[in-house]
């Protein structure tokens, strides 16, 4: 593999949770892995003032505990450095600008710099137009990236102011709009899957596809993110970005190339062909829920609205799922159905893939609840791997069928690095490979597409929320949406399935 360039990355927002959680332990991953430059330093930038000494030190906390003898984790703190500066003020920049240089001077590293915004979103518009009116996004010096967490924008409106402001200082390329769902091993398996394998590519169409159904589970509540999540809710949260970004993939066609732009024109084209669900529509197509009180075991789960920093009459949903079409020859007809929640029973995600059945039913099937359709199942997380469900005759007498499974987990490549999401998508960045982020004119038409919900939600507060019990699958109101089917019911382990298994 390919070393990037040596480089400065500058990260704003240096002690906020997603620097210590994420992008530390994801560059020390890096580091280990020996896929850093060898002139390469971090410098982390925020307001509090601390030395370096002390900024290492904190950062030195998050990495992980089985490698804290490791002599690598004190070699990799010496590329880290720290700067404050109150980044919503120009006329300190020159102190980063004179920070930047000195780094550069003292080790040797060329004026090539990657700013990673992991700030709240109110600085998103504020801190590249500063570092653009101080020099720092000419590209002529050296290479000059942007990354961008989400969320990227609140709604169309916002979405597309964030992207004319950006698109003033900065060309398409110097942006990197993360969405750690792309950087995600099992996502990207999906292009793998699809276009690798002479046996699916023919037969993943409407002629052979029944439904396609997309679940993002999860077991955590809202945690410490109430005020955040409150103005947000699972539709903007997850289904804008993370779970538009598997549509893309389960959908697309083909690339003509596996490079970015390629790839990212055809994600565009899957939303440009999905069907609008128009704002009066909402009311009967889209169930949102919110999660109540209840009991699991002995314990009692506090309900959404007892959560703290959450309004205590809040109609957030932190449940959503729909139905809808993508209108093209490849998918006209199949309905696809997502899902997402929090306080589910398992965490789990997944894309599976419903086959139609044989013209014919020449057997008798095991049992009449047996499902007599194959089934893909992409399992994106936990217990990562692909399922396929087939049918097998029952030894003994007579031709009964009975669905069985044929899995792979990622688990059995044993010696395999599996990098984790963030440093897979900072290594992308630091190469200069956006195949993996989202491009504007893809977050918008996203944006478009959730809008008329957003609208119709804002607008028509009678349209029902549903509660759910903590634990559950959700809204009693979304069983039955499923047309001659029902939702599949996942469980930690890949292979199992049902009411009766480990969650
Ligand atoms: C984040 C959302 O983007 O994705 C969270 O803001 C959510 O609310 C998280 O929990 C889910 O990510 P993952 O990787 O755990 O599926």
């Amino acid at each position: 593999m390919k070393t990037p360039e040596p480089h400065i990355l500058v990260i704003f927002g240096a002690s906020g949770d997603l620097t210590k959680r994420k992008l530390i332990p994801a560059l020390f991953e890096l580091y280990a892995q020996k896929l850093l430059p060898e002139k390469f330093a971090v410098l982390g930038v925020s307001r509090t003032e601390i030395s370096d000494q002390v900024f290492r030190d904190k950062m030195g906390e998050f990495l992980p505990a089985s490698s804290q003898n490791n002599p690598a984790i004190a070699q990799f703190k010496e590329t880290l450095f720290y700067q404050s500066l109150n980044t919503s003020d120009a006329t300190d920049y020159p102190r980063l600008k004179a920070r930047l240089e000195i780094l550069g001077n003292e080790l040797s590293i060329p004026a090539n710099f990657i700013f990673y915004l992991s700030t709240p979103p109110q600085m998103y518009p504020v801190i590249p137009r500063i570092l653009a009116e101080a020099g720092l996004n000419d590209v002529s010096q050296g290479f000059r990236r942007l990354i961008i967490e989400k969320p990227f924008g609140t709604d169309l409106a916002s979405a597309r102011e964030l992207n004319r402001n950006l698109l003033s200082f900065y060309k398409e390329e110097q942006l990197y709009r993360i969405d750690h769902y792309l950087g995600k091993e099992t996502v990207q398996n999906m292009l793998v899957t699809r276009f690798s394998n002479g046996i699916f590519e023919p037969i993943w169409n409407h002629n052979f596809i029944h439904h396609i159904e997309i679940t993002s589970a999860e077991t955590l509540g809202v945690e410490d993110r109430g005020g955040y999540y409150d103005h947000s809710g699972a539709l903007r949260d997850m289904v804008q970005n993370h779970l538009m970004q598997l549509v893309g993939y389960v959908a697309m066609e083909p690339p003509v190339v596996i490079e970015a732009n390629a790839i990212r024109n055809e994600m565009l084209k899957v939303f440009q062909s999905m069907r609008p669900i128009r704002e009066a529509d909402v009311a009967s197509q889209v169930f949102r829920g919110q999660y109540t009180q209840s009991h699991i075991g002995n314990e009692l789960i506090p309900g959404y609205r007892e959560e703290k920093e959450v309004d205590p009459q809040s109609r957030t949903e932190t449940y959503v799922a729909f139905k809808f079409f993508i209108d093209n020859f490849r998918w006209a007809g199949v309905p696809f159905y997502i899902r997402t929640g929090k306080k589910l029973p398992t965490r789990v995600t997944e894309v599976v893939i419903y086959f139609k059945t044989t013209p014919h039913h020449l057997f008798q099937y095991q049992s009449d609840l047996e499902p007599v359709n194959n089934q893909l199942v992409l399992r994106i997380q936990p217990d990562e791997g692909v399922l396929l469900k087939i049918g097998m005759k029952v030894p003994g007498a007579g031709f009964k069928v009975q669905n069985m499974n044929m899995d792979f987990h990622y688990t059995e490549l044993s010696g395999t690095y599996l990098p984790s999401a963030y440093s897979r998508l900072l290594l992308d960045c630091m190469q200069g490979d956006a195949t993996l982020y989202s491009r504007s004119d893809a977050v918008e038409k996203a944006w478009e597409y959730v809008q008329p919900i957003l609208d119709a939600w804002q607008n028509n507060p009678d349209i029902p929320i549903y509660g759910y019990p903590a634990g559950t699958w959700g809204p009693e109101s979304v069983e039955n949406m499923i047309e001659d089917g029902s939702w599949r019911k996942p469980c930690k382990n890949l292979s199992h399935d049902g009411e009766y298994c480990e969650l």
